[in-house]
C-alpha cells in the first residue's frame, strides 16, 4: 500500500490538520484483499484483548473464544462458527493494534504518520452488512480512515467540544449531535477520510455489502505535554518555581514564576529538546527482513523509523526511541540512503547502514 504522491505535508498541515475533515479520494493505492486480513487473524492469540466484536454492544470475549488444551499448554483460540455467525448477522469485527499484525498496515500508517510528523495507531474494521457500528460520536484523536475493501457511508457533523482531550468523550454527550451533516461520503477502496478529533460521525454499511477499514489514529503531543515537560524539567531552574504554594488568600501572585515559565515556553532550545525527547520516547515496528540482513542491495531505498523529522545533527541520529553517535562520513551514506541514492556501497558504509536498519532506526521500503 502507498500514499498518493499528491498528499504534500506543507499543505495538509497548514489547511486541514485539527481545522476540517478532508476526503482524499483514491489516496493510497491499495490492493489488500480478505486473505491479507484471513492470514493475519491465523495464530492471532485473542487473549491479547485486541480481537473484539461489536453487536450493538461489545460481545463477551467468551462468546466467541475457547480454551483449549495444546499438547499440554492451555491456550484461546477464536470460535470460527460464533464469528462467522454474528458477522453474518451484522457483527463488526474490531482488529485494535492490527499495525502490529499485519505488514501492509503497519506500512500505510508509517506513511501517514512520516506525512504528518505524529504517532500513529491503527485499528481494523471489518463487516458485511448491517447498520452503523457505533452510532454518532466523536474520537479524541485525529484519524485517518482509509478503506481497504467494499464501500462504507460516512456521516460527518460540526464539533460541540473542539479538539477534545482523551478524558472529554462524547458518551454522555449525543444529544449534542447536530441534526444535519455537513459531509455525508460513501468511501471506497484506496479512498482516505481525514476526520479531526471532536468532529461527530457516524457510519453505516449498505445491507449485505461488505466494508473493511483501518482508522489510522494520529497521537499528537499537545500544548499541555509540552507545559508539562518544562515544569518536569528546567523550570526546576527557577527558584520561583520552587517556592511552595502559598494558600492563605486563595492568590496568585507570583508575577516571577509566569514570567519565566513564559521565557522558557519561547525558547526555541527547549521545544527542539521536547521533540528529542519525544522521539527518544517512540517505539514502532517493523516488518522482519532476515533475508536482508545479510546485505543491502544497492537499489535499496530506506526511510527514518521515526515520525519526528529528526535530521542526523550534532553526532547524534535519534530514531525509534534509539540515540547513536554519528560521525560526518556516516552521516553522508544515511543522507544518500534516504534520498534513494545508494549506489555502490563501501563495506563500512554498508556494515553501517545494516547497523540501523537491525535496530530499526530505518525501514526498508519496497
Ligand atoms: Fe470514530
Amino acid at each position: 500500500m502507498t500514499l498518493s504522491r499528491d498528499l504534500k505535508f506543507e499543505d495538509f498541515m497548514t489547511n486541514v490538520f485539527e481545522r476540517r475533515p478532508e476526503l482524499l479520494k483514491g489516496g493510497c493505492r491499495s490492493e489488500y484483499t480478505w486473505d491479507d486480513l484471513n492470514r493475519c487473524l491465523f495464530g492471532w492469540d485473542p487473549s491479547d484483548g485486541r480481537v473484539r466484536l461489536f453487536d450493538k454492544v461489545m460481545v463477551p470475549f467468551e462468546a466467541y473464544t475457547e480454551l483449549v488444551d495444546d499438547l499440554g499448554t492451555q491456550r484461546f483460540r477464536l470460535l470460527k462458527e460464533e464469528l462467522y455467525r454474528r458477522l453474518d448477522n451484522g457483527a463488526t469485527l474490531i482488529l485494535n493494534r492490527l499495525d502490529l499484525k499485519c505488514p501492509q498496515v503497519a506500512e500505510i500508517a508509517a506513511q501517514i504518520s512520516g506525512l504528518i510528523g505524529e504517532r500513529t495507531v491503527s485499528n481494523g474494521y471489518a463487516c458485511f452488512g448491517g447498520g452503523g457500528a457505533f452510532g454518532h460520536h466523536w474520537d479524541t484523536h485525529d484519524v485517518f480512515a482509509v478503506q481497504l475493501i467494499g464501500r462504507k457511508r460516512w456521516k460527518l457533523y460540526e464539533p460541540t467540544v473542539a479538539l477534545p482531550l482523551p478524558h472529554q468523550r462524547s458518551a454522555d454527550r449525543k444529544h449534542e449531535c447536530p441534526q444535519v451533516p455537513i459531509q455525508d461520503v460513501v468511501l471506497e477502496p484506496g479512498d482516505i477520510l481525514y476526520v479531526p478529533r471532536g468532529w461527530w460521525h457516524s457510519t453505516e454499511t449498505a445491507a449485505k455489502e461488505e466494508s473493511f477499514h483501518i482508522a489510522v489514529g494520529v497521537h499528537t503531543l499537545k500544548m499541555r505535554d509540552y507545559a508539562t515537560w518544562l515544569c518536569e524539567t528546567v523550570m526546576g531552574e527557577h527558584i520561583s518555581a520552587r517556592r511552595s504554594l502559598k494558600w492563605e488568600n486563595n492568590e496568585f501572585e507570583d508575577a516571577d514564576f509566569v514570567k519565566a515559565f513564559e521565557r522558557e515556553m519561547f525558547s526555541a532550545k527547549n521545544l527542539a529538546d521536547f521533540k528529542q525527547a519525544a522521539a527518544e520516547n517512540v517505539r514502532q515496528e517493523t516488518c522482519f527482513s532476515i533475508h536482508r540482513s545479510q546485505s543491502i542491495g544497492r537499489g535499496a531505498s530506506l526511510s527514518i523509523n521515526s515520525p519526528y523529522r529528526q535530521a542526523a545533527s550534532g553526532g547524534l541520529f535519534v530514531a525509534n526511541g534509539t540515540k547513536v553517535a554519528i560521525d560526518p562520513v556516516s552521516a553522508r551514506t544515511l543522507k544518500r540512503a534516504l534520498d534513494g541514492e545508494l549506489g555502490n556501497l563501501e563495506p563500512r558504509e554498508e556494515r553501517f547502514l545494516k547497523g540501523l536498519l537491525a535496530r530499526d532506526l530505518v525501514r526498508l521500503i519496497n
